[in-house]
């Protein structure tokens, strides 16, 4: 598969059919995707990849609590700063209208759509999953290589004929993934990602993309 071709057909999936992803191209995409470059060649991200029983425990573990109504684990991390100001509001604003309109669910219907984002620790139906752990001391930049490896996975997902969707929301239920996984002391968990063949009966809407001038900006004289 081209690399274009990679990135765009690269979609957060949100529904998954329950054929198994075999072990050998999990190996095969993460031995690829070691290539990523990080600062100083860190390699600061450490991967656990969960499929079979140790996958179903944690989805289970994760739906109990959500049942319970048990309040999320104390954040490790600022997952958005706490004012987001122009033109970042507007952009969350239009992609949670397009992800709940596209499930024909109200603005305002905050519990439809609480029910809709509660699918994230069922994995959306997938057979797999990565976490994606960093060591609490990384600065900003580490994070980025952290970021430049989940997006080399994803891509070499899609050249397996597998799709993902990349979930911050399992950093709300650390402590739970780290029952399943014992990480060891001094990583933080920076998200899941869920691996799979794509359930095509699922609501397969594109999000939308800022005009390239709002985000680049040449300077070449002319
Ligand atoms: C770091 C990161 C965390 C994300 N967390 C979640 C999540 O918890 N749940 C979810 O459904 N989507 C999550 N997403 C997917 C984004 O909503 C999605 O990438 C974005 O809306 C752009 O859409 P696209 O990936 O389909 O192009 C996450 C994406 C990234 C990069």
């Amino acid at each position: 598969m081209d690399v274009y071709e990679a990135v765009w057909s690269r979609r957060a999936v949100r529904g998954f059919t329950d054929r198994h992803v075999p072990r050998e191209v999990l190996e095969r995409v993460l031995s690829a995707a070691a290539r990523s470059p990080s600062g100083s060649n860190l390699q600061p991200w450490h991967a656990y990849v969960l499929t079979g029983p140790p996958l179903a425990e944690l989805k289970k573990r994760a739906g109990e609590r959500l049942a319970m109504g048990d309040p999320w684990d104390e954040p490790e991390y600022e997952m958005y700063p706490p004012v987001l100001k122009s033109p970042y509001r507007e952009r969350r604003s239009a992609f949670g209208e397009q992800r709940y309109g596209a499930l024909g669910i109200a603005r305002d219907d905050l519990e439809a759509r609480q029910r809709a984002a509660s699918a994230n620790w069922d994995c959306f139906g997938a057979p797999a999953a990565l976490f994606c752990y960093i060591d609490r001391d990384m600065c900003r930049p580490q994070w980025s290589d952290a970021g430049m490896y989940l997006q080399t996975v994803m891509l070499l997902l899609r050249a397996e004929g597998l799709h993902s969707c990349t979930q911050m929301a399992w950093a709300k239920y650390h402590r739970t993934v780290a029952e399943v996984l014992s990480p060891p002391d001094g990583l933080v968990l920076f998200c899941g990602m869920s691996i799979g063949f794509e359930d095509v009966t699922m609501d397969r809407t594109r999000t939308g993309r800022a005009p390239l001038d709002e985000t680049v900006t040449f300077v070449d004289g002319l």
